[in-house]
């Protein structure tokens, strides 16, 4: 039985559970075998690519990271664009990763597979470390949160659905796709999208922002990152994220500062460019941790 294991990633989070998700489902079962698809590259593909198939499979486990308080758009584009044969009637593990808060992600991505008859049976949720935080130091204890937040039925749901998919009995389902909702989600992210991206003289002309935008609006020119029509940018922050020597920026430099960290066994932070209001952030933050030890 083959599964296909399809994952909204920007920074690694989601892609790392994704794997712990497969490790468990290996181990409790020998004969799956499973094809791992990042959304991102896939929709890259599909806007570069003549023909873009989608591939099918036997059943599906499905994660996504959270983008204001839902699914992020392009998780949403790429399931809507799918031959819905290729998901009805089919079982789906669903998980996700958030920072702060998950808001309803794992009720829209369910809900989203429900619409197209998909089976969903549980979902594992997990707080990982935010995007946004600008600590460096802060990340240690970030982890070990992300440790004690686990989902404490990890296992139990990984069980559940070998189980399930093995009885071949898929529960009947009743939740309801809530349009209203939906449409509320994408305009509040699209929202979220305002500010336009430029590529720094630090360029190295890689071809990694190329490679992740699932719009497909980057290109290279001359040895450097063009972007065009930005008007098409879902704001998956994919080419900032990933931009081995942070050239991408905002119009507004405001995300200049934010981390980037992966996530392979280790906990890896690359240092931010740093500003004067990041020194003093830092500063502050760290007279404050050293008060409240001498107290
Ligand atoms: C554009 C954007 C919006 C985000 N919005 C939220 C949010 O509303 N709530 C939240 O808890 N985390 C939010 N996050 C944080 C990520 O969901 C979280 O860090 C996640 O684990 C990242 O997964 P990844 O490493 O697989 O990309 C957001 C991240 C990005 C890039
Ligand atoms: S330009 Fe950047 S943020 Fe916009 S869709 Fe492409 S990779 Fe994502
Ligand atoms: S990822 Fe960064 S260095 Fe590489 S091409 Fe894009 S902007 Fe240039």
């Amino acid at each position: 039985m083959k599964i296909g294991v399809l994952i909204g990633s920007i920074t690694g989070n989601t892609e790392h559970l994704g794997n712990q998700i497969i490790k468990k489902l290996q181990d409790l079962d020998g004969t799956l075998k499973f094809d791992t698809l990042m959304i991102n590259q896939e929709m890259n593909k599909m806007n570069t690519t003549e023909q873009y198939e989608y591939p099918n499979y036997d059943a599906y486990v499905v994660g996504t990271y959270t983008d204001f308080l839902s699914i992020p758009i392009l998780v949403r584009q790429y399931f809507e664009k799918m031959p819905p044969t290729h998901i009805k009637n089919k079982l789906v593990l669903t998980f996700s990763t958030h920072g702060f808060t998950t808001g309803h992600t794992g009720q829209a991505l369910q809900q989203l597979l429900i619409s197209m008859g998909a089976k969903p049976i549980s979902h594992i949720v997990t707080k990982y470390p935010d995007n946004y935080v600008h600590l460096p130091f802060i990340l240690p204890l970030y982890l070990k949160k992300v440790q004690k937040n686990s989902d404490p039925e990890f296992d139990s749901k990984c069980i559940q659905f070998v189980n399930t998919l093995k009885s071949g009995k898929f529960p009947e389902i009743t939740t309801k796709y809530n349009s209203k909702n939906v449409s509320k989600d994408v305009q509040r992210q699209k929202k979220q999208v305002k500010d336009h991206f430029i590529v720094q003289d630090s360029c190295v002309g890689c071809g990694t922002c190329v490679e992740n935008c699932p719009s497909a609006i980057i290109s290279l020119k001359d040895g450097k990152a063009v972007f065009t029509e930005q008007d098409k940018c879902v704001g998956c922050y994919a080419c900032f994220q990933k931009c081995p020597v942070n050239a991408v920026v905002d119009e507004k430099k405001t995300l200049v500062n934010k981390l980037q960290y992966k996530y392979d066994n280790s906990y890896i932070v690359e240092k931010p460019k740093s500003n004067f209001m990041f020194k003093a952030i830092i500063f502050v933050t760290f007279m404050m941790l050293t008060v409240m030890l001498l107290k």
